[in-house]
């Protein structure tokens, strides 16, 4: 998990945040053990800024990943911030349950969840009667 967050915090440099000057990292850890990151990408026309969750997983799945054992954010000063709603639904798309989701904040502060516990009760790829990927 310290390799997965070092490189969450990397990610997080790369941040294009000009507008809400709130830097966001992530790196998910592929089942294959390769290491994909991303970064928040915001724009001038505000609502079509990226999270950095749904960059990095969608970096992995283009390189062909299907399943995930861990993911590391970076984000927040004090407390560590937290995935949004839309990221949220979008990790339950790919992680199982069990899957640990850590967070880290500028000064260090850790949370640590499972993906079960950031959305229960998800609505998912079963909801709609698909079998297991
Ligand atoms: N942001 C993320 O990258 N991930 C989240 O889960 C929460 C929010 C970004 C979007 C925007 O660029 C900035 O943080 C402030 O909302």
């Amino acid at each position: 998990m310290e390799q997965l967050l070092a490189a969450a915090r990397a990610a997080q440099e790369k941040s294009y945040s000009p507008y809400s000057r709130y830097p966001v990292g992530a790196a998910v850890r592929a089942t294959s053990g390769k290491i994909y990151t991303g970064c928040n990408i915001e724009n001038a026309s505000y609502g079509l800024t990226i999270c950095a969750e749904r960059v990095a997983l969608a970096t992995a799945v283009a390189a062909g990943e299907r399943e995930f054992t861990a993911l590391a954010i970076a984000a927040g000063d004090g407390d560590p911030g937290m995935p949004c709603g839309a990221c949220r639904q979008f990790m339950a798309e790919w992680f199982t349950p069990d899957v640990p989701i850590v967070v880290v904040s500028g000064q260090g502060q850790r949370l640590q969840m499972t993906m079960g516990q950031l959305l229960p009760y998800a609505f998912g790829p079963k909801s709609l009667g698909e079998g297991p990927r």
